[in-house]
């Protein structure tokens, strides 16, 4: 009895097409090849003079900044002209990140990148000579998932910097008015 089964079993593997019979052996084989694929896939490479990763091809634009500039030089003086504008950049950053509210946003972003777009994207704005050379607000934040409380999050950060920096209240509201309406790109949920 057990070998006619046997015997049956047989056959119906031997009338089975070639592509039919589970080959357990190459479905292992292609998972490994997958994985040394994985392997040799080289890590990005940060840039030895900018220390930035690369992204995507873009045409880089002083509109995609999202604000016009302020005319004349009162906001630039404001913030303490280039040197004050990073030290608020950084300042911002350096609270955005470690804030249990939002830090997991940034985790395994590249944050020199961030560092010197944000910096010329408040210069551009803020009329302290710079251009923006970043991508536009939509496409840099179409993947985060930002609801409106991490945007207020980061607004307390940039408060608090520009605090910091003595910058007057004043001129502290008019950058957030240039801000406010990019809500509309960076928060997607
Ligand atoms: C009006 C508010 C905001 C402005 C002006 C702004 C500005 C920018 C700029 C200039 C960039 C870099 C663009 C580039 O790499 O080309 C960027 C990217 C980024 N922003 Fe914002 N941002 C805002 C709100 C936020 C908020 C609320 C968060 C999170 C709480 C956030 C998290 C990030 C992250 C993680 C990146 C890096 C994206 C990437 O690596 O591709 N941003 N933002």
């Amino acid at each position: 009895m057990i070998s006619l089964i046997f015997a049956l079993t047989l056959a119906s593997f031997q009338d089975m097409p070639v592509d039919a019979v589970p080959d357990i052996a190459s479905e292992s084989q292609s998972e490994a090849e997958a994985e040394a694929e994985a392997a040799a896939k080289p890590e990005p490479q940060r840039d030895p003079v900018t220390g930035e990763l690369p992204v995507n091809p873009y045409q880089p634009s002083n509109a995609h900044a999202g604000a016009a500039p302020f005319a004349g030089t009162g906001m630039s003086d404001a913030f303490h002209g280039q040197e004050g504008i990073r030290r608020v950049v950084n300042g911002m950053v350096d609270r955005a990140i470690v804030d249990p509210r939002i830090s997991e946003v940034f985790v395994s972003h590249d944050l020199v990148r961030l560092r010197r777009t944000l910096f010329e994207q408040f210069c551009h704005i803020l009329n302290a000579g710079c251009d923006y050379t970043g991508r536009d607000m939509a496409t840099s934040h179409r993947d985060l998932g930002l609801q409106i409380d991490d945007l207020n999050v980061l607004v307390e950060n940039l408060q608090a910097a520009m605090a910091d920096e003595r910058v007057g209240f004043a001129a502290q509201n008019r950058l957030l008015s240039k801000l406010a309406p990019m809500k509309r790109d960076v928060v997607t949920r």
